[in-house]
Formats: C-alpha cells, structure tokens, sequence
C-alpha cells in the first residue's frame, strides 16, 4: 500500500478539516480587517531566493532543504517559508517603486526536511502576513496587536516574547563583542556553535544543547548593545504593547532561526503543546527587499504554524445549514437531482443518490448537519409534492414541489 511520506499528512477527518477551515477564515477576516490583500506565489522557487533570504548559515537551508534540480537543469527548492516568495513577487512586480504601503496575507503549505516529531512535519501549513513600505515602530506594534488578536479570537491562550536583533549600525560591533566571548568559551561548546561562531555568531544564543545554554548565561546579548535608533524603536514598541493591554516579556535570547531580521523580533508560544511551543514568528526585515535587488523597502512580518494549534482550536458548535434532498424509490430520483441543481443558486444542497426508507434519509440528513431534509417517495411523485421536514425546529409538512423553493426563502 502506497502511504503518505514521513512528516507529511492528510487533512481530512471532519474533526481536522473543518478545524482547518475554521482557523483559515478566522484569521482572513481579522486579517482582512486590518486591510490586507490576499496573495498566491507559488510553491517552488529557485533554490538562490531562499539562500539569498533566509541563509546560507540557517538551518533551513543548511539542513532542511527539498532542493531538486529539475528536467530544465533549474536548481529549485520547495519554499520553506513564506516571505522569500512574497519579497520576491513584490519585487518582481515592481511594487517597491511605488510610494504606497502594502499588506499581504498568505496560507499554504511549507516544507522543511527537519525530523519529524510531534508539531514538527516536514510539510506543514502556515498563515502569514507580510507588510511593506512601512518603518514606523506603530506598524511592529500592529502586528504583535493583530497576531493576539487572531489568537484571541480562536480562544488560544498565548505568550508573546520579544527582542531587537539591531540593524547594521549596532550589529557589527555587536558581533565583534560576541565572538570575542564565544573564543573564551569555546572549549565548551559544541561543534554546531563553533561552526555559528564563524558564520552568523548569534545563532549561537540560540543552542539547546545544555553545555552551551549554561556558557552563554552571561553572554552579551544584542537587546543590551543597540544603537539609539534600535533602543528608541524597542522602548517605543513596549509602550505602545504597554498601552494597548498586550502582556509580554523580552527575551533576549530571541534571535530567530532565519537570517533577514532586523530589529524587532518576536515569538508566540504556548504552553499546552509541548517542545515544539513556537505557534508563531515574525520579525521586521527592513534590508531584504534591498538583498533582492528592490529598492530599500521597509518591512515586517509574521507567519503562524497552523498544524501546531490545531489541539487548541475548537470550532464552535455549527448550527444546522443547508438542504438534504433524498428520494424513496428509483423513479423519483431525477427530479430530486434535477431540484437540487435548481436549488443550489441559492443553497448549499447534498443530494443522496440511492432511493431508501425515510428512517434512512432523516439519518443521513442527520449526518450531514443539514438543516432542512426533503424526501420525494412514490406518494410524492404521483402528487407533485416533497415531503419537508425541519431538523432544528422539527416542524414536517409536504408541499407543492414548485412551491418548496419558495417556502425556503
Ligand atoms: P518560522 O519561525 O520559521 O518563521 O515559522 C513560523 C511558524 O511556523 C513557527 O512558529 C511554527 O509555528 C511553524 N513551523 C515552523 N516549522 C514547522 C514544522 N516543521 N512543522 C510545523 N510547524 C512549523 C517563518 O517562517 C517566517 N517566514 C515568519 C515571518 C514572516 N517573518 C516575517 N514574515
């Protein structure tokens, strides 16, 4: 039997596919409400983007790739994240050369060759919005306000950890500092942060393996060597969170798996998933539009991980919706079709296409959470009637088959 690879799954029982649509339009409307447009970009990008944008040193790209070169000889990779595509289309479309603030949202599937583990696939769903043109600090504020917005309205209880990660007045000093103390330390730590230390030092905060966190108690951390603009914008961002009743704490070991922030940096966690806890991520990326040969745009972002919230997604208790429309013997079920398709201009319709006993349709009517079940058995045929019943208010009555369309207006 041919199964689903490793790291990859089906969405498809009711309970996870309607969780699914749930989460998606919740977080479209809020999205949406805060004035972003839908975009679409495709699934497979020439592998130079993600190495351009994400980096080389990340692990992402490092270690996780699904790089392929094509029949083309094109060396391509299935987007691991979002937002290279996105900056990429933003360019590509020369939207960097109008003066205009942008926001986009996107949801679709990632793909990361990472080992699996619960809340950790190697495809996996994300919802991501990305803004640009926009370099005030109350845009920052915006999203981390959006982001708990759409958690809230899920009913997610939700931890926020923030941090500035400098920009290229305050990094390179910064890293001189670090590196420095990394040397003094590197009997100690491992192989991975040894190989951080040369490439993208800061990485190295980030280790889990515990010899290294313990060395890095008193490591420098960038949070406390920002230039003025950096420490204004932070300050600035704590007072409007401040404000707006948003709880958070900095952390200062926050240093994101992806190379292209800048700046404000931040998590969304939660407690009641287990290791894999990071719900959501985002960050400004103020320089990378200029990496893809754009012109100088501001921007930030952020993408939430779908499959890690399913557990805490509960769909409200639907009410009953729509029409189930059945016949009791052969000889009816045409014109039950036919009404279905005449119906379905105005209705959401199921049509069962087997004749059976009216215990049987209510059953599968039942089933299917319609509101209204419609039989037409022989009775019914001979008469021009259909036999309605309604599930909600249990009300049954037969009436004119014309007259049923405009019963249910
Ligand atoms: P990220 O932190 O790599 O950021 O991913 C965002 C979220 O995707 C994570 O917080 C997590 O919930 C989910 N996620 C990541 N890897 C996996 C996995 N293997 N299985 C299941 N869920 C996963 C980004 O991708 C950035 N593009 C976010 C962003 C947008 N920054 C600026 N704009």
């Amino acid at each position: 039997m041919i199964k689903a690879l490793r790291g990859m799954k089906d969405i498809l029982e009711s309970d996870e596919s309607a969780k699914f649509q749930y989460f998606v339009k919740t977080a479209t409307a809020v999205a949406e409400r805060y004035g972003f447009e839908y975009i679409e970009t495709p699934k497979l990008e020439e592998t130079a983007l993600f190495k351009r944008s994400v980096g080389e040193s990340s692990d992402i790209v490092g270690k996780e790739m699904y790089q392929f070169i094509d029949k083309g000889e094109n060396d391509v990779c299935l987007r691991p994240e979002g937002t290279a595509g996105v900056v990429r289309a933003f360019v590509e479309k020369k939207l960097d050369r109008i003066d205009q603030t942008r926001r986009f949202f996107y949801h679709g599937s990632m793909f990361r060759y990472e080992r699996p583990q619960k809340g950790r696939l190697r495809e996996f769903h994300q919802f991501g919005c990305e803004v640009f043109g926009e370099s005030n600090v109350l845009e920052d504020a915006n999203l981390i306000i959006m982001l708990s917005t759409i958690f809230n309205t899920l009913g997610i209880s939700h931890q926020i950890q923030i941090n500035s990660l400098g920009c290229p007045k305050c990094i390179p000093a910064y890293r001189e500092k670090l590196v420095a103390f990394l040397d003094s330390k590197k009997e100690h730590l491992c192989d991975d942060c040894l190989r951080r230390k040369e490439t993208n030092p800061i990485r190295a905060l980030d280790c889990k393996t515990i010899t290294c966190a313990e060395q890095y108690v008193d490591a420098p951390f960038i949070t406390d060597n920002l230039c003025d603009e950096c420490a204004a914008d932070f300050e600035r961002l704590k007072t409007l969170l401040d404000h707006n009743n948003i709880a958070y704490t900095v952390n200062k070991k926050l240093v994101r798996g992806l190379d292209y922030y800048t700046k404000t940096a931040f998590e969304f966690v939660s407690d009641e998933i287990g290791a894999q806890s990071a719900i959501a991520g985002g960050g400004r990326y103020d320089r990378l539009v200029e990496f893809l040969e754009g012109r100088p745009t501001p921007a930030i972002g952020f993408a939430i991980g779908i499959e890690r919230i399913f557990d805490l997604i509960k769909v409200p208790e639907g009410s009953r919706q729509g029409i189930y429309l059945g016949a009791m013997d052969e000889a009816a079920i045409d014109t039950v079709f036919a009404k279905a398709q005449a119906l379905r201009r105005n209705h959401t319709v199921t049509v069962d296409y087997s004749a059976r006993g009216l215990k049987g349709h209510l059953k599968q009517a039942d089933k299917a959470e319609a509101r209204i079940c419609a039989v037409i058995g022989e009775t019914e045929r001979l008469a021009g009637t259909i036999w309605v019943k309604d599930l909600e208010t249990k009300e049954e009555q037969t009436v004119a088959l014309d007259a049923f369309q405009g019963m249910l207006a």
